[in-house]
């Protein structure tokens, strides 16, 4: 018997759509991406902003159509996502490069950069039905190897993206995580004025 999930999130003012309703499953039907939707989610993040408008970024795409990226990304992966990642039908691994093209100096926002691609990817993919979750449980230096991924570039995350499937598909260990009500700290703990830790007046809703 499939359990229901609602995993909308209980925000404390209105926010858009696919914010409210993006969340990390691990739980995933075989369904197929089409290739459209998978172009949508990459063109999201292709029109991220970022530090001299440099998209430090590249991504590598796996598909079930294309088993050899496919299983090359599943092999870097650690233990516990192996346990689930491979039911999703996307794996996109996602990398930055350190330095600016222009003058080869550091760029300190480089990660930065390429967080607002893949947020921008994910709440795309949010919006197409789909679901996508990020993972840093993966070996960056496996990646660079089975991939080529050269110098001044690192391989930063890996995302598992397809459609949404049920609990009771995955390890019992698992299936809990995906039901639990989803948390987040107040506004009141991380929204400031005047000094460091006194709440802003937005924080509470009078
Ligand atoms: C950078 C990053 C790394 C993450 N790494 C993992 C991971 O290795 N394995 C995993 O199951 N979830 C991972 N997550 C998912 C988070 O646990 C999840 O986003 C968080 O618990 C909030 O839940 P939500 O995305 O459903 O709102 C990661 C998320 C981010 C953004």
């Amino acid at each position: 018997m499939s359990q229901q999930t609602n995993r909308t999130a209980n925000t404390s003012y209105p926010v858009m759509n696919a914010v409210a309703k993006r969340w990390s499953p691990r739980a995933f039907t075989e369904r197929d991406v089409s290739k459209q939707d998978v172009g949508s989610i990459l063109e999201a993040a292709r029109w991220a902003a970022s530090c001299f408008n440099e998209q430090p970024w590249a991504f590598i795409v796996g598909t079930k159509d294309d088993p050899e990226t496919y299983d090359r990304i599943m092999s870097t992966m650690g233990e516990f996502n192996q346990a689930w990642a491979g039911n999703a039908p996307v794996l996109i691994l996602a990398a930055a490069k350190a330095t600016f093209a222009l003058d080869g100096r550091d760029n300190a926002h480089a990660v930065y950069d390429l967080g607002q691609a893949v947020s921008a990817l994910a709440l795309q993919a949010t919006e197409l039905g789909l679901a996508a979750h990020q993972m840093a449980g993966f070996d960056p230096d496996k990646a660079r190897d089975v991939f080529g991924i050269p110098e001044g570039w690192s391989a930063v995350t890996v995302t598992a993206v397809g459609y949404e499937g049920s609990p009771d598909t995955l390890p019992e260990s698992l299936q809990a995580a995906e039901t639990t009500p989803r948390e987040r700290k107040p506004l009141s703990e991380f929204v400031f004025r005047g000094t460091w830790g006194t709440p802003a007046a937005v924080t509470s809703k009078a």
